[in-house]
């Protein structure tokens, strides 16, 4: 591999022992994955900082790097924690793991990292196109790529950290133009409104397209523009179902027209596909226990529109549990839109999720979502019979109850 003089000397330890080994590590995976050189990278996006997650073998693992010197090198930001940093004693969280998580954390804020957990770095700062990125949380990076035209692999969490220690990744995978190409071509049959406006709908487009497509880079027909809700939704669901990390959205992902008289095998995405995802038909109510919205992380526009659902019934039949980042909530705050979620009872949770707080393991009988990344993983993570619904549908249960 192709090393210029500076990433020659990061590699000999002339300039200290954490860039030495962040350094090493990624020569070491990019030469496996055949890239030629090194790349920089402007942002380095963190997963795998709950310490529900990682335990003590991740605690351990950022603490050495600390003590050998590690910095951020590039803008930098984190994944949610397992808990919200202010309301852990109401979210039930046990005294030793706050103490452990906090440390974990105040050791990635001393190096540098911004203050503010969240799987929506995107809405902290707006990648460019074409911009180089080093991202490891797998929905942000099917955003990065989709919507911003920004190049990112899914980078797992300590390749990710060691990218942000030395503000380069490897020059591999998704980082080359030529491996960017579409594989598939995805039709809606029936579902074009639906995917565009309702972001139950847009996930369980995703959940689908993920798990019959795997690792596919997707050029998906869409005749009505989706919305960012939407969009959000389904690179969430198509990155947790399978490891989709871009698909060209017609009309949306920057370049798209290049693409889209490219003859490429087609798969179809129907009404049927969705409906067996969906399940909505055999919900019983009764058994439904609490209601989750904000994965990933809910923007302003999101929640704006819940509390839209929720003027037809005043408080919410069901506990409502929305995640979001701490960005969002101070925007909430200004706007009054967070007077308005107290006043109804909504849980607002900063910092973390249901998927990676231990206060979520085995909490409820039935939870229902309109996310599918969540309806992927609470069952999996954290015990949950998990239901999804169409955020049209969400609301009425809301609303109308058991
Ligand atoms: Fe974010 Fe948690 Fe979902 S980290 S993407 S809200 S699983």
């Amino acid at each position: 591999m192709y090393l210029t003089k500076e990433e020659e000397k990061l590699l000999n330890g002339e300039l200290g022992e954490a860039k030495r080994i962040a350094i090493e590590v990624i020569v070491k995976v990019g030469e496996v994955l055949g890239a030629d050189r090194l790349v920089h990278v402007s942002h380095a996006h963190v997963s795998g900082v709950s310490y529900y997650n990682v335990g003590e073998a991740g605690y351990e693992f950022v603490k050495d790097l600390h003590v050998k010197g590690a910095k951020a090198g590039v803008f930098s930001t984190l994944n949610p924690v397992g808990m919200d940093l202010d309301l852990w004693r109401r979210m039930g969280i046990d005294e030793a793991f706050v103490k452990r998580q906090l440390e974990l954390l105040e050791l990635l804020f001393s190096m540098g990292f911004v203050r503010v957990p969240t799987c929506t770095p995107y809405l902290l700062r707006r990648p460019g196109r074409g911009e180089r990125l080093a991202w490891s949380e797998s929905s942000a990076v099917g955003m990065a790529n989709t919507v911003y035209g920004a190049f990112t692999n899914r980078e797992p969490g300590p390749l990710a950290l060691m990218a942000s220690i030395v503000g380069r990744t490897y020059h591999a995978g998704l980082q080359v133009p030529e491996n960017r190409r579409p594989t598939v071509r995805v039709r809606l049959k029936g579902l074009d409104r639906g995917f565009a406006t309702d972001e139950g709908i847009a996930s369980a487009v995703g959940y689908v397209v993920g798990e019959l497509l795997g690792d596919a880079i997707p050029y998906l027909e869409a005749k009505v523009t989706p919305g960012f809700a939407s969009l959000k939704a389904y690179t969430a669901a198509a990155g947790a179902t399978g490891s989709i990390a871009l698909t060209y959205v017609e009309g949306v992902t920057p370049g798209y027209e290049e693409f889209s008289e490219e003859r490429l095998d087609a798969v179809e995405v129907d009404e049927k596909d969705v409906r067996r995802v969906i399940e909505e038909r055999t919900l019983d109510p009764s058994e439904v226990e609490a209601v989750f919205v904000g994965c990933p992380h809910a923007t302003e526009e999101e929640i704006a529109r819940l509390l839209e659902l929720l003027k037809a019934c005043g408080r919410p039949r069901y506990r409502l549990i929305v995640s979001t980042s701490r960005h969002v909530y101070e925007n909430l705050r200004r706007s009054g839109a967070l007077k308005r979620l107290e006043e109804l009872g909504v849980e607002l949770l900063r910092d973390t999720c249901p998927v990676v707080s231990p206060a979520f393991t085995c909490a409820f009988r039935c939870v229902v979502t309109s996310s599918g990344k969540a309806y992927f993983y609470l069952p999996r993570h954290q015990g949950l019979r998990t239901r999804l619904l169409s955020l049209e549908s969400l609301g009425e249960l809301l609303c109308k109850g058991r």
